[in-house]
């Protein structure tokens, strides 16, 4: 397969022919009072304890309607009590970190090919006049197995590729029993969501390198947008701020908080849940000092899957609002190449 010219940001810099033209944002009128690299209030979103939400106690109900607050307002909750642990998650960012820090040559082993959203490289290019993110990536279906393409799995740093196994393992816990809690806090049957989500439903994990920016004012690391998956869990860096959240017009940045999990609701949760759990739009600003990883992981429903409002969702009082949907994540890059919101395709 051929590999795509492209330059990841760190050779943009290490070139040091300055910032290309293609990284600046056009100042648009929704920015107008919060620029870009201006100060934003922190979001009020609580912390969730997992291990409660699926135990039948006051404590327990009390967590499940935190949940449903916190994902009817924002669709974002940090994730507590997740059932791994501290070092584990260290371990994560400490690998990713000597990832990206391998020499250029090294990375290129795993470059993405054309055709290809797996592997190393810089934001994806779909056309002409898009104006770049300042980030580099690298892309990997963990989940099933047999969808893992090893040629882009590191080698070096030596102890990622089990790593990498092992977290998926883990998370997979986790995912499941977050279904679970988002179906009893809408009052559904515990598995109501996860018999949409499918037994081929697939996982892939992001690893995003922001590193330091010359113009912070004009250069974004992920454009505003929302996820095409379920949901999606992150982990942010532990010490640099960056990733926003827009509500009611006006940006807000999430808290810091070690150890924990974020997890934010994608487009298809938002269908499954007839629009009650918002898939929220969401960025990252820039810093002109400090590099900034994170490590993201999609939950994608399987393929063979109708994607639809759950039936105890819709009422007379709340008619459906979604259609039934199959195959999201094609149609969401259709609609993210035209700068639309992918959720207007679905809606009726
Ligand atoms: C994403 C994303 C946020 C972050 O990869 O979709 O929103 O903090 N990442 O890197
Ligand atoms: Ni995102």
């Amino acid at each position: 397969m051929e590999k795509p010219k492209f330059k990841t940001v760190q050779e943009v810099i290490a070139a040091g022919e300055g910032l290309p033209e293609r990284y600046l944002n056009i100042p648009t009128g929704n920015d107008e009072g919060q620029p870009l690299n201006g100060s934003v209030p922190v979001m009020d979103i609580p912390a969730i304890d997992l291990s409660l939400l699926l135990s039948s106690s006051e404590e327990g109900r009390e967590e499940l309607s935190k949940l449903h607050s916190a994902l009817s307002a924002w669709g974002v909750v940090q994730v507590m009590n997740h059932g791994i642990t501290e070092e584990f998650l260290d371990k994560i960012y400490e690998l990713t970190k000597q990832f990206f820090a391998l020499p250029t040559e090294e990375k290129h082993k795993y470059a993405r090919e054309i055709g290809s959203t797996q592997g190393y490289g810089n934001d994806m290019i779909l056309s002409d006049d898009q104006v770049l993110d300042w980030i580099d990536r690298l892309y990997l279906t963990t989940y099933p197995e047999d969808q893992r393409n090893l040629k882009f799995w590191p080698e070096i740093p030596n102890e990622f590729r089990e790593t990498l196994h092992e977290y998926t393992m883990k998370q997979r816990l986790v995912i499941e029993n977050f279904f679970k809690a988002m179906a009893r806090s809408l009052g559904l049957e515990e598995t109501s969501f996860l018999d949409m989500y499918g037994e081929n439903a697939t996982m892939d994990t992001r690893f995003n390198m922001y590193p330091p920016c010359p113009r912070p004012d004009k250069v974004l690391g992920v454009k505003p947008h929302a996820d095409g998956s379920a949901f999606t869990l992150l982990l942010p860096d532990k010490d640099v701020e960056g990733l926003q959240f827009l509500k009611d017009g006006k940006w807000y940045k999430a808290p810091i908080v070690p150890d924990a999990i974020l997890i934010n609701v994608g487009d298809q949760i938002e269908i499954m849940s007839n629009g009650i759990y918002k898939s929220p739009v969401h960025r990252v600003v820039t810093n002109r000092e400090k590099e900034r990883i994170s490590v993201a992981t999609f939950c994608v429903p399987g393929g063979d899957k109708d994607i639809q409002p759950a039936d105890g969702l819709v009422s007379e009082a709340r008619p459906r609002l979604y259609k039934t949907v199959n195959k999201y994540v094609e149609l969401y890059f259709d609609y993210y190449q035209q700068g639309r919101r992918p959720i207007e395709a679905a809606l009726i």
